[in-house]
């Protein structure tokens, strides 16, 4: 069964949604939540679960990228996972963390990759006047949300839309769209899900 670390940095509500999947379908098992920020919800979410949890608090480290990796990594690789998902992580990864990773290591974003990379997106798909929005899951590559895209699901925007009720559309669908991308991923099939 493959084994899946995920990294969150906030509420971890795509991790409880990959937790639940994994638990229904067995494919895979989560053998690490870990996070940059040791007060993150999603940690005690996780915990609540019973898996195993690791926070590796990213400020003592200052503008030192790679020690906070270095430590990060040791936590990760101590569980020894086949696949890592990102999921409302929200620290900049160095190259040299990707490559160690490259290949087994998903994220999701919150908009129609390639359109919107970076933050800030429903604001941006609203300010462009965009009729959909939506989200991907891609492979984590050097180029900040460039990968190779292994699944998206599309919403609709509707009139009077905010950020926020924008957002809470696209959340619904990235808690669809996780799952599904990762137990296909997890059988070695790279083939796009793409949700209706
Ligand atoms: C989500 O919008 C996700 O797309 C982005 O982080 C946000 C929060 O995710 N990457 P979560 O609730 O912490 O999973």
């Amino acid at each position: 069964m493959k084994r899946i670390a995920i990294l969150i940095s906030g509420g971890g509500s795509n991790m409880l949604a990959l937790a639940r999947d994994m638990a229904e379908g067995a494919y895979a098992q989560p053998v690490l939540v870990a996070s940059n920020d040791p007060t993150a919800g999603g940690i005690a979410k996780a915990a609540a679960l019973g898996i195993p949890t690791a926070a590796v608090d990213h400020r003592p480290f200052g503008k030192d990228r790679p020690a906070f990796e270095a430590a990060l990594s040791e936590k990760i690789d101590a569980t020894n996972p086949d696949i890592l998902c990102l999921a409302g992580f929200m620290r900049i990864l160095t190259p040299g963390f990707i490559r160690r990773y490259e290949g087994r290591m998903l994220n999701i974003h919150p908009s129609l990759l390639p359109k919107y990379p970076g933050l800030h997106t429903h604001a941006r798909a609203l300010a462009a006047g965009d009729q959909e929005a939506g989200c991907t899951v891609h492979e984590v590559t050097a180029d900040l949300d460039a990968g190779p895209i292994l699944g998206q699901a599309r919403v609709p925007v509707l009139p009077g839309d905010t950020d926020d009720t924008l957002a809470a559309r696209v959340l619904t669908q990235e808690h669809r769209l996780y799952p599904a991308v990762l137990r296909r991923f997890a059988t070695g099939d790279r083939t796009p899900v793409l949700l209706p």
